[in-house]
């Protein structure tokens, strides 16, 4: 058994502590940041129709094997560690107050706050609809209880579907909004840590220019969002039917490779006006 973590990695961050804030603050950034803009706005291609989100969906996949590498080294592990990271900053209360005496500490308290949130809300997201992992046994697991429900193959069919009831979308709402917070306002006191903006006005002006950045994430996430949570069954089926047609020409012409896996194992049809849900059983 290891013995609890304390006064040696205690007094390793501290000793390092210049260092690791840094570090913590630019993953904050890239990838971080970076990635929740990008992934934000490919969501929320989803408003202009499936077939747009379908085809952003093909390329994000079309590293293949290189994915689940291109996944942990440039988005889980940055996470990983700035959550760690920020969990300890959280709880030991240490503020940048030398860097922030020009301002009040709200903001470092909801920093603190959204990153809270927002490390419940991307454990359970990525659960939700990645997986975390993909291997087969952990999917046998997780999927029958709703988790790992994202189907590349069939993007936004299975992404609606995931979305279903009240709960979930809540749920994301206040999640994607914390992280928003969290990346706008995170933009203004990264710029106190690395020293890009000291003087009260330059914050003053800084603080302005992360309110318009945060407010246009913010109407991107909130599309994403409503993409995802607004359609109902007869729109589920119809984009089922659209993300089976590109299936069949995207792996006749080369495009894609055939992969059942990344399919839908539920399907809808609209029979006699009626949309009839099916559970699709594989045969050899
Ligand atoms: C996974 C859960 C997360 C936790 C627990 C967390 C925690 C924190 C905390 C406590 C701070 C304040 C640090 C301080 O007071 O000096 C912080 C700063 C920051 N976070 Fe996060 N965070 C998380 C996720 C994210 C994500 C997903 C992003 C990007 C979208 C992000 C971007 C930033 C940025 C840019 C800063 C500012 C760094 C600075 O002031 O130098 N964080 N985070
Ligand atoms: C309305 C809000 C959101 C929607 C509809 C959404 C949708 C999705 C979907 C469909 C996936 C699965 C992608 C795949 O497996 O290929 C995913 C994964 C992921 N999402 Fe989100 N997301 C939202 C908000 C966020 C936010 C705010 C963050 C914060 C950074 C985030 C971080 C992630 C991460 C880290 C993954 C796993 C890595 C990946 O598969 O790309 N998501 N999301």
């Amino acid at each position: 058994m290891s013995a609890p973590a304390s006064p040696s990695a205690h007094s390793f961050f501290m000793r390092h502590e210049f260092a690791i804030r840094r570090i913590h603050s630019l993953l904050g950034i890239v990838p971080l940041g970076l990635y929740m803009c990008v992934h934000l706005t490919t969501n929320a291609s989803l408003i202009s129709g499936s077939d747009m989100f379908q085809r952003a969906v093909y390329l994000i996949h079309s590293p293949g094997q290189l994915l689940p590498v291109i996944e942990w080294g440039g988005i889980f592990l940055p996470l990983l560690f700035h959550a760690i990271i920020g969990v300890w900053i959280a709880k030991t209360g240490r503020s940048n107050s030398d860097h922030y005496k020009f301002t009040n500490n709200r903001r470092y308290v909801w920093q603190r706050v959204t990153g809270i949130i927002a490390l419940v809300y991307l454990f359970f997201h990525v659960l939700h609809l990645h997986g975390w992992l993909h291997a087969h046994v952990w999917l046998s697991v997780i999927q029958p209880i709703g988790f790992g429900a994202f189907s590349p193959y069939n993007a936004a069919s299975s992404l609606v579907q995931a979305m279903e009831g009240y709960l979930w979308p809540a749920f994301y709402l206040v999640g994607m909004l914390a992280c928003v917070y969290h990346l706008a306002n995170g933009l203004w006191t990264a710029g106190i840590t690395w020293g890009l903006w000291i003087s009260p006005n330059a914050q003053a002006r800084a603080s302005k220019i992360c309110t318009v950045f945060g407010v246009l994430i913010a109407f991107i996430g909130t599309t994403a969002w409503w993409a995802a949570v607004a359609p109902g069954e007869k729109e589920i089926a119809e984009y089922r039917q659209i993300e089976d047609r590109m299936y069949e020409a995207s792996v006749e012409s080369g495009w894609i490779p055939e992969n059942e896996e990344k399919r839908s194992k539920r399907d809808t049809q609209i029979t006699g006006g009626e949309v009839v849900e099916i559970e699709l059983v594989e045969t050899e």
